[in-house]
């Protein structure tokens, strides 16, 4: 039976609560792709829990909204236990139930809204832990070239918040099932300065479920619930730039928040640019800056895409005249 797309509402399938029409397919069986990769015409956008996307009122691609289910133990190594996902589990379920079963690794990661199949097209990362970092493989249809591939993490591209799935393959690529290699030698990753002087560790073995609800409790006390108020998370991505423009920066601002990377080049904390910028806690009509963390766009009620790409391009231009660096939006698009 061939898939089909209905005019659907899709503003409680977006965190950020934006009004949205579209042409809306639910995939709940895998046996259903072949027949999508025959169709041609209007490209496909897919979309998982939404909470990294802005979507405009009147969408012209078609949605395909990933609803695939299953979690198993796929594989198990001297060494790891190779846990499967299908796209359309809840991450948070998923780390949840890892922990649960007895295999640790993905703790750090908890609480990130959204799916299982998105979490590799952004290459999710908090808490000093990056996704690619515990990666076995990604199982995605080809819908150009009609066939199912797997790709090892080398193939993925993967960069800080970014994958060939966000780029050049997206429409292409349909994430259906990710693999996860979690060491059976459990170590804690406790770099991040918030975790690691959280209080419930402090002074106690750092175990993975003591990880998982210090993270929880970072989380909520600093990002604010979608549920409560509309939010796509980080709105712009830490702005990353040469050695020399960062020692120019710190010069002029003492306080800047920097982080050097492997590489050489220097990572700067958006959220401070932010803030510095007098953004943290201001609105822009229905829509504004978070009070606690400055990175954070949220709804306060009734905003529109445009609302939100007027606020976003307003902080662009207070961060650039400041600061002398642009910031780069971290949602995709969804027109
Ligand atoms: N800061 C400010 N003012 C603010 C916000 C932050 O001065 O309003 C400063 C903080 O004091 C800190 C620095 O900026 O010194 C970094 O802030 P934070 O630790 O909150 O992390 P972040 O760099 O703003 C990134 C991710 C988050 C992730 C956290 C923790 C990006 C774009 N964002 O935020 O990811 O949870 O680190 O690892 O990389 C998300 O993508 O939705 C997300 C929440």
């Amino acid at each position: 039976m061939p898939i089909a797309f209905t005019d659907q509402s899709l503003q409680h399938c977006n965190t950020l609560g934006l009004p949205a029409q579209a042409l809306v397919a639910v995939l709940d069986d895998e046996a259903a792709i072949p027949g999508l990769c025959q169709e041609r015409g209007v490209p496909i956008f897919i979309l998982g829990g939404g909470s990294n996307v802005v979507m405009q009122s009147h969408v012209q691609h078609r949605v395909l909204r990933v609803a695939l289910r299953g979690i198993r133990l796929w594989q198990e190594t001297a060494d790891h236990w190779i846990v499967e996902a299908a796209a359309g589990e809840s991450w948070h379920g998923f780390v949840t139930h890892c922990l649960d079963q007895g295999w640790p690794g993905l703790e750090n990661l908890a609480l990130i809204p959204g799916t299982v199949g998105a979490a590799p097209v952004q290459n999710i990362g908090a808490y000093g832990l990056e996704l690619d970092q515990r990666l076995h493989s990604v199982v995605a249809w080809d819908l150009q070239a009609g066939q199912e591939r797997t790709l090892l993490p080398s193939d993925c591209g993967f960069a800080y918040r970014d994958s060939v799935f966000k780029r050049a393959g997206a429409g292409r690529w349909l994430i259906v099932r990710v693999r996860f290699a979690l060491p059976k030698t459990w170590l804690p990753r406790l770099d991040y300065p918030d975790l690691r002087d959280h209080p419930s560790l402090l002074g106690a073995a750092p175990m993975p479920r003591r990880i998982y609800e210090a993270v929880c409790d970072v989380r909520r006390r600093k990002l604010p619930d979608p549920a409560v108020l509309g939010n796509a998370g980080s709105f712009f991505k830490n702005p990353v730039v040469d050695a020399a423009r960062a020692v120019a920066l710190t010069q002029r601002f003492p306080d800047l928040r920097h982080y050097p990377q492997a590489d050489g080049r220097v990572k700067l904390a958006a959220g401070w640019l932010i803030e510095q910028a007098g953004w943290k806690g201001r609105r822009l009509g229905p829509v504004g800056m978070h009070e606690r963390q400055a990175l954070v766009l949220v709804n306060h009620g009734g905003a529109q895409a445009a609302d939100v790409q007027a606020l976003a391009q307003a902080v662009r231009q207070s961060v650039r005249e400041r600061f002398g660096v642009d910031l780069e939006q971290e949602p995709v698009v969804l027109d």
